[in-house]
């Protein structure tokens, strides 16, 4: 239930009924202090959060943090094989354990009066405290953690949504990529001044695309909608749609085939997390400047021609992978006008860099398009902070996915606050 008074909820109802259908969202929706407490409570602590990739924490004891919500969360391997998100919260005096953010231990050690804990969370020590404690009562407060096909979730809420769904949905199409046995290429970090639902509604449209990401367009089709696919398009997507399904079908893989983006979200049926593999244009078999393989083979492929696998989930999730390399997108709100961005780019475990792929020819694709789509969120956040902001029309043609976010958060946002 929301830590909220009565006078507190009829606002936010209020404001949650204030959105005009297929508008954007009106100004107090990326300024009120009162929503994005709200927002914490109800979908960042209340939903599954992508933390991390599994390569990033092979052998029991390697951890990293992930703050997010008000919360700092310790991702650690057991000694079992499996992944505890333990809160980053002593039980004694609730000094943090892990100053590090990331790294590998043995135990953890409170750095105040040294308790000390498992790699499970289990309290193990406490020099000069009296006889007669339970330490079975005292180990650290645990988070939900799942680990699917080397990607990494966790939940704060107390009694999660059901994960079996998820990872029916989204582990067959992720197998082919081998990302559980990846390793890091690079990892970047971005303090955008955007507020996290604006990168979430430029992530969900590319009305915008065809100017501003000119190198995104020549490898991908999803910027063709409905108004605009001109015949000599559809003959193309066609012809490399129904020769790429035939050779994935042998190999047991399938192919999304349509117009424009893919359908995401689907608050209608519930559906906050997707997979599905679309074709890039032919003579790409990477999303690289030039379309060229630029890293070994990753997972199960034995062909680089396998078009590019997209997996996502809300509120916090996108991932765009190649033949060759994945890249990861993880958001994090950090202020009504702040969003942490971290993004990943895996490759083969056994690749080697200077060897078998180089940096400077796989990271400016992703890392140009990431970083178009930040300017424009932060264009977007001083416009929509002015008072003369008002929501305009979106594109039915462009901006379907746009307008299916923007009812799914509603809907997440009413549903908690009338529990
Ligand atoms: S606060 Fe951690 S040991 Fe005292
Ligand atoms: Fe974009």
């Amino acid at each position: 239930m929301l830590s909220m008074n009565a006078t507190e909820l009829a606002l936010l109802k209020n404001l949650l009924e204030s959105r005009q259908p297929n508008h954007g969202l009106p100004r107090p929706f990326y300024h009120d202090e009162l929503l994005y407490r709200a927002e914490m409570e109800a979908i960042w602590r209340g939903g599954w959060l992508f933390a991390g990739h599994s390569c990033q924490i092979p052998k029991p004891g390697d951890y990293f943090l992930y703050d997010v919500a008000g919360d700092s969360v310790i991702v650690v391997r057991g000694d079992d094989g499996r992944v505890n998100a333990l809160y980053n919260v002593c039980r004694h005096r609730g000094s943090v354990i892990c100053e590090e953010a990331q790294g590998s231990v043995k135990r953890f050690v409170c750095p105040y009066h040294q308790w000390t804990y498992d790699r499970s969370g289990n309290l193990l020590l406490h020099h000069g405290m009296q006889d007669g404690l339970d330490n079975s009562e005292l180990g650290l407060h645990r988070a939900h953690a799942r680990e699917v096909e080397g990607m990494i979730f966790i939940s704060l809420a107390e009694e999660p949504v059901d994960f079996d769904p998820v990872e029916a949905t989204i582990a067959p199409e992720a197998r082919p990529q081998g990302l559980a046995r990846a390793k890091v290429a690079k990892i970047m970090d971005f303090d955008v001044a955007s507020n996290w639902k604006l990168v979430w509604e430029n992530n969900r449209e590319c009305y915008h695309c065809n100017v501003n990401h000119p190198q995104y367009i020549k490898a991908n089709f999803d910027h063709y909608n409905a108004d605009d696919t001109i015949p000599r398009v559809a003959e193309k997507l066609k012809a490399v749609t129904t020769r790429l399904e035939t050779k994935l079908a042998a190999q047991g893989m399938s192919l999304r085939e349509e117009t424009g983006m893919t359908p995401f979200p689907d608050p209608e049926h519930g559906l906050w997390y997707a997979a599905n593999r679309t074709p890039l244009v032919e003579g790409y078999v990477s999303e690289t400047l030039d379309g060229k393989q630029v890293a070994p083979l990753m997972g199960d492929y034995t062909d680089p021609d396998v078009g590019t696998l997209r997996i996502r989930s809300l509120p916090n999730f996108w991932i765009h992978a190649s033949c060759d390399h994945s890249v990861t997108v993880r958001l994090t709100p950090h202020g009504l006008a702040h969003t942490d961005i971290r993004m990943i780019w895996l490759v083969d475990g056994k690749a080697e860099e200077g060897k078998d792929y180089d940096l400077d020819k796989m990271l400016p694709f992703w890392l140009m398009t990431a970083e178009q789509d930040w300017e424009i969120c932060v264009n977007q956040q001083r416009g929509v902070s002015s008072h003369a902001y008002t929501p305009g029309p979106l594109s039915t043609y462009k901006e379907y996915n746009l307008d299916r976010f923007l009812r799914w958060y509603i809907q997440e946002m009413k549903a908690f606050i009338g529990k």
